[in-house]
């Protein structure tokens, strides 16, 4: 019983830092924004699926028509929108990043898009963790 509370003691001390960090607007729209853009071979890009047409939580803004990246304050809600899908501090935890990544690599085990990232090595994926791990 004593051994359970100082378990949950170090829990939240463990926890409490993490819930202090905050996403980074500024690198999310210089890194992580692109990330949503980019072709990834074998696969469509995140925007494709991830836009107009989403009909889940992960939706983000239309392009203006020949536009190839977001206005300021489209970045602005996509920021908002795409903050609500992780927990910041914790890449292992936030479904942006476990959705997209194959089951082998701890990712969920179906993603209609596909395994987006075959492990936690791949670049792309490495800078989604870094903006939610706050740098
Ligand atoms: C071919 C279409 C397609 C592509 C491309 C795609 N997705 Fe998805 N994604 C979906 C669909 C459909 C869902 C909802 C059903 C599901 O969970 O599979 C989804 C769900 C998600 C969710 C969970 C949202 C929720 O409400 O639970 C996340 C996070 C996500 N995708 C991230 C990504 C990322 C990041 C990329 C690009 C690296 C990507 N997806 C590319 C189709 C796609």
């Amino acid at each position: 019983m004593r051994g359970k509370v100082v378990a949950l003691n170090l829990l939240a001390l463990l926890v409490a830092p993490a819930q202090a960090q905050t996403l980074d607007y500024g690198y999310f729209k210089a890194q992580v924004e692109p990330i949503f853009l980019q072709k990834r071979a074998g696969h469509a890009r995140c925007y494709v699926c991830h836009a107009e047409r989403s009909n889940n939580a992960f939706r983000l803004e239309t392009l203006a028509p020949g536009a190839s990246s977001w206005t300021e304050e489209q970045s602005r809600k996509n920021f908002a929108v795409v903050s609500r899908l992780v927990a910041p501090g914790k890449p292992e935890q936030s479904l942006l990043l476990l959705h997209p990544l194959a089951p082998e690599a701890g990712g969920s085990a179906y993603h209609s898009g596909g395994r987006q990232f075959e492990s936690r090595d791949d670049a792309a994926w490495k800078i989604l963790a870094r903006w939610v791990r706050g740098g």
